[in-house]
């Protein structure tokens, strides 16, 4: 079935979803849009933010503008475009109160007024919160705010498999209606990608299990270049073991972290922040202690250190982190008012992702990218908490805006040509579902993201990356050879699975080839064995692309328009 919109919008999380919004007012519902989710509405990970979305509210009270931007900027370890910074900053509060106005249920201040606290890298509380369930409401407002439209069409439980461009140009995306199991083909004029990050190429992660990468590696697939791959972002308290957020708003409320002798560790580290200095530093703290011994021992090698939050007292936890005081009761029967938290670094963000210009314009004619999937350059090499949400709901509302004005240049559709669906026909139902071969994905995946755990965390070497290269050459290999149990067409979540597999595969390659060319330590890419940051070599965006050859790499200049680097400490 070959179905026409004006606007395709992969992802129906915060970006996707301000993204239809903005594109539906600004057009008086007069483009048509479709919506495609591999999930139901309201199950896209952004649900799953807690802390906060960060904004300047309050400059009568001290904070401003420059302090935002200069707080990324330094958070980024210099390698943000600073225009880039400054759109995001100045658009930010725009949005905070547009989401107000929509009926967000933020949290208050006694005089009313919306209530931010504290977030790691940040001079000035600044992030904008709902509880500890900011991503949740934040979602539902926009999602509320979508249904006074009329103009976009869901398409649910879909699974997209490939972006169709021809001569530099989009055409249309592939994609599995997962209820029939029918191969479709959705055209468009325009192209949205908002799928979100790739967490689950880890397996100690905060991601939900549907973060795959899809979108990142479709873009990949059809040309398009991705940007700083090898930035990816630890988040110091992922619960241990099962890696679910504990939120740095935890830490912004005034927790402690705590090594085995009691110790407040973070006095070492980054003396003047101390628990909220920025997340590459705080993890790379944590694990120092736990590897110089100085960790509690913990299940599987997850050994980790204590989030302390019982000096906060019932009623901050109660009102401020409710949802952290539910998981941790719920997983590990723990009260957070009595007892300390076990956290570790877990993989939480990716901060590069498919090369897009201040406007979240890729490279091909007819695509945009907007949340966690694209590289605005706006994070460089560590984003600074309660900046993604904000991200997503500033470029969610940019690209709608511009994909809005794109369509009144009138760009037609363009074919999806027959041969190109039955080939991807045959790479999906004949050449995956039908192969006879003896590798279990469930198996390649659990290996996969072992590799990532070991070979790519938060302290990296080059022969350790090399050798994590290696294995997941080896992994790709015997992908050839896999065999997927369901050989139905009807729900066949293997099939899903398996197609998610391939797409964690090619990034898992992507990410390391990135990492191991940059003989460098920035932000979240912290090396062993070339310890400092080297701005004459390094100051510069990575951008790779596939090849017949494989992976190539190519670089472009950092935007420097006010602050020039210096050395970073807090
Ligand atoms: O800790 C958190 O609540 C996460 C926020 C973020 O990643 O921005």
């Amino acid at each position: 079935m070959i179905i026409d919109h004006d606007v395709i919008i992969l992802g129906a999380g915060l970006a996707g979803l301000r993204a239809a919004v903005e594109i539906s007012r600004r057009s008086g519902d007069g483009i048509n849009i479709g919506i495609v989710s591999k999930v139901q509405l309201m199950r896209a990970h952004s649900v799953c933010a807690e802390g906060g979305t960060a904004a300047v509210l309050r400059e009568e009270e001290g904070d401003n503008l420059d302090l935002h931007a200069w707080d990324t900027v330094k958070g980024s370890d210099f390698l943000a475009d600073q225009d880039v910074v400054y759109r995001f900053v100045e658009t930010s509060p725009i949005e905070i109160l547009q989401l107000d106005h929509w009926g967000l249920p933020w949290s208050r201040r006694d005089d009313g007024r919306i209530l931010q606290r504290p977030f790691g890298g940040h001079s000035y509380p600044r992030a904008t919160m709902a509880a500890d369930k900011t991503g949740f409401f934040e979602m539902q407002t926009l999602y509320d705010a979508l249904t006074e439209h009329k103009n976009f069409t869901r398409y649910d439980e879909v699974f997209a498999t490939s972006i169709v461009c021809e001569g530099g140009r989009f055409c249309g995306v592939t994609m599995i209606d997962m209820g029939t199991g029918e191969l479709n083909v959705l055209r468009g004029k325009a192209l949205l990608i908002a799928t979100g990050g790739l967490g689950n190429l880890y397996g100690f992660t905060t991601y939900s299990q549907t973060v795959t990468g899809d979108g990142q590696a479709m873009a990949y697939r059809a040309g398009m270049s991705l940007e700083d791959s090898e930035f990816l972002q630890f988040h110091p308290t992922g619960l241990v073991p099962s890696g679910i957020l504990m939120t740095e708003g935890c830490r912004g409320e005034g927790g402690y972290l705590r090594n085995k002798d009691g110790d407040r560790f973070m006095e070492k580290y980054a003396a003047s922040k101390m628990e909220v200095a920025p997340r590459d530093i705080v993890s790379r703290a944590e694990m120092t202690e736990i590897l110089e011994g100085r960790g509690f021992d913990g299940p599987k090698g997850l050994d980790y250190v204590h989030l302390d939050l019982t000096h906060l007292g019932a009623d901050k936890i109660n009102h401020r982190l409710p949802l952290i005081r539910e998981v941790t009761m719920k997983f590990l029967g723990l009260d957070p008012i009595f007892e300390p938290i076990p956290v570790r670094p877990v993989a939480h963000y990716s901060m590069g992702g498919i090369e897009a210009d201040i406007n979240g314009k890729t490279k091909m004619e007819g695509v945009w990218a907007a949340g966690e999937v694209a590289c605005t350059s706006l994070h460089g090499a560590n984003r600074l908490g309660a900046n993604s949400t904000a991200e997503c709901l500033v470029w969610g509302g940019i690209t709608g805006a511009r994909i809005v004005k794109y369509l009144e240049t009138d760009p037609g559709m363009h074919e999806v040509s027959a041969d190109r669906v039955e080939e991807e026909e045959r790479r999906i139902f004949h050449d995956l579902l039908e192969n006879e071969g003896d590798e279990n994905p469930y198996q390649l995946k659990t290996e996969l993201r072992q590799v990532m755990d070991f070979h790519m965390g938060v302290f990296r070497t080059g022969d350790d990356m090399a050798a994590g290269l290696d294995k997941v050459r080896k992994l790709k290999e015997r992908f050839r050879n896999i065999r997927i149990q369901d050989k139905g067409r009807i729900y066949n979540s293997n099939l899903i699975n398996t197609l998610e597999l391939e797409n964690l595969l090619i990034l898992a390659e992507s990410m390391i080839v990135a990492a191991l060319a940059r003989e460098e330590s920035r932000g979240g890419h912290s090396r062993r064995d070339f310890t400092v940051r080297d701005d004459e070599k390094w100051l510069k965006h990575t951008l790779i692309t596939l090849t017949d050859d494989g992976p190539q790499l190519s670089y472009k200049d950092v935007t420097i328009t006010k602050w020039k680097p210096v050395e970073r400490k807090y």
